[in-house]
């Protein structure tokens, strides 16, 4: 209750994209800088305005600093259903913590914000205008005030049904933006090394803030492909590493991704990667190494774990074999080559990822990965789970109409014991998630294929 009582509120403004990450990216971020996302904030299911209360002005800049699901925050100083009760609100809003930003050698700045409706200038000055009992004293300066307000309009969600008057009102001062522009220009289609699945800027940003990345941590990507994911954690100041089997991608080598290019550079690599944002020195390692043979010793090395293993679809699942795991009935090789390639099952490769894991993060460490699902068939006890990991959150990101992929949040809350203790988990009853053994089969399958042409021809 003494809590309660020191918090201020803000109004979050979110983006209207990737829905389901906005709030695990929004309780992360609050975790981290010390703060909590406690039952008092208002979130508003597929809302833009979110009603955040948190103790200082800080964290609302901190969360800013990292947030790409947020566009903007202000703090809150008047809320309401119809200009009247924003008003009366706004007057019972204590004058002493308006004062500091209306004295009358400060410049401001009042803009009109709507959600789903378009005003005219008119209209904008009209509520502008309205607001002139608000004891402000300063000068309106258009094009550098040292003091934004906003008046923020929401008129629902429905395009189709927009209504003639807003459902809530919000007034308040600006405080920071959110990290939206680093989609940008961390963008792709602008990055020095790419490949057939390199991640996409926004979600390896989001995967990070789950992840909870701070300043000097360190972080691992075991299927580090071209190394999108270490790029944001570098960003945030974390140290990376990865690795990843195949040895082109590693070293930079062999074919190009892009069009109008035969074959990878000279400089094309990882490395190169985080040198274009002025990120190197962040750059550990990465190797070329098996993920479900990792070749640690025994310890906790890693603040988080972000990755995104492979399904099979545009890459394959592969791992390196041994001279015992040929299939009988093939001819066994000469005893010094060891590299067969065999088949990984997605079940082993998560079973192998979680305990890799378990095993490797410190305490209050995380796991961030995706996970493919066919959705028909997908239910939550499918998720690999693990004694030592606790599901944060698993957020859907639809691929097809009937495949997704889920981004799975575990964060390490009990010591790893020692790894025989585990080996139950892979047996077939207390395996959760075979299913994701066929995730492959069922991506290509005739059914899928049949379903995506049926519902296209039913649309026509
Ligand atoms: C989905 S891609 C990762 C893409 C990466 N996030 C990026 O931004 O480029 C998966 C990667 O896992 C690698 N891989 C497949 N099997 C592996 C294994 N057994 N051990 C380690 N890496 C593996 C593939 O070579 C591929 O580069």
């Amino acid at each position: 209750m003494a809590l309660q009582c020191t918090l201020n509120r803000y109004l979050l403004l979110m983006a209207q994209e990737h829905l389901e990450f906005r709030l695990p990216e929004i309780k992360s971020l609050l975790s981290l800088f010390g703060s909590q996302f406690t039952s008092s904030q208002e979130t508003y299911g597929k809302s833009p305005f979110w009603i955040l209360s948190i103790p200082s002005e800080d964290i609302a800049r901190n969360l800013m600093k990292r947030t790409v699901c947020a566009k903007s925050i202000f703090e809150l100083w008047g809320h309401g259903k119809s200009p009247e009760e924003l008003y009366s609100s706004l007057k019972n809003y204590p004058v002493e913590k308006m004062v500091p930003f209306l004295h009358p050698d400060s410049t401001y700045k009042i803009k009109i914000h709507t959600f789903n409706k378009t005003l005219t200038q008119e209209e904008k000055v009209k509520r502008i205008d309205a607001l002139e009992f608000l004891p402000f004293e300063g000068k309106v300066n258009l094009k550098k005030p040292q003091h934004v307000f906003s008046v923020l309009e929401d008129y629902g969600l429905d395009p189709n049904c927009i209504p003639e008057n807003p459902h809530n009102i919000y007034f308040g001062r600006w405080i920071a933006d959110g990290q939206r522009e680093l989609i940008e220009s961390y963008s792709v289609k602008k990055r020095h090394f790419i490949g057939n699945t390199s991640m996409d800027a926004g979600l390896s940003f989001i995967m990070a803030n789950h992840g909870k990345v701070k300043e000097n941590d360190i972080v691992f990507d075991p299927f580090v492909g071209t190394g999108g994911l270490l790029i944001a954690s570098a960003h945030f100041g974390a140290y990376v590493y990865g690795t990843d089997i195949d040895y082109n991608t590693v070293h930079g080598l062999g074919k190009a991704t892009r069009k109008n290019q035969k074959w990878r550079g000279p400089d094309e690599n990882i490395r190169a990667n985080l040198r274009q944002y002025g990120l190197e020195k962040y750059y550990l390692d990465v190797l070329v190494s098996d993920a479900s043979k990792p070749s640690w010793r025994k310890g906790t090395y890693f603040d988080a774990i972000i990755t995104d293993p492979p399904y099979g679809i545009r890459e394959s699942t592969r791992r390196t074999g041994s001279q015992k795991e040929i299939p009988k009935g093939i001819e066994k090789c000469p005893e010094t080559h060891v590299p067969v390639s065999l088949s990984y099952h997605l079940s082993d490769m998560f079973f192998d990822l979680l305990n890799f894991a378990a095993e490797t993060l410190v305490l209050g460490g995380r796991l961030v990965y995706w996970l493919p699902v066919y959705t028909p068939e997908y239910t939550e006890e499918m998720v690999p789970w693990h004694p030592c990991l606790q599901l944060v959150s698993n957020c859907e990101q639809k691929l097809s109409s009937h495949t997704a992929r889920r981004l799975i949040t575990m964060e390490k809350v009990k010591k790893f014991e020692n790894r025989d203790q585990y080996s139950h988990l892979l047996s077939d009853h207390v395996l959760p998630y075979q299913g994701h053994n066929s995730f492959r089969e069922k991506y290509f399958s005739g059914v899928t294929k049949r379903i995506a042409k049926e519902e296209k021809s039913s649309q026509e």
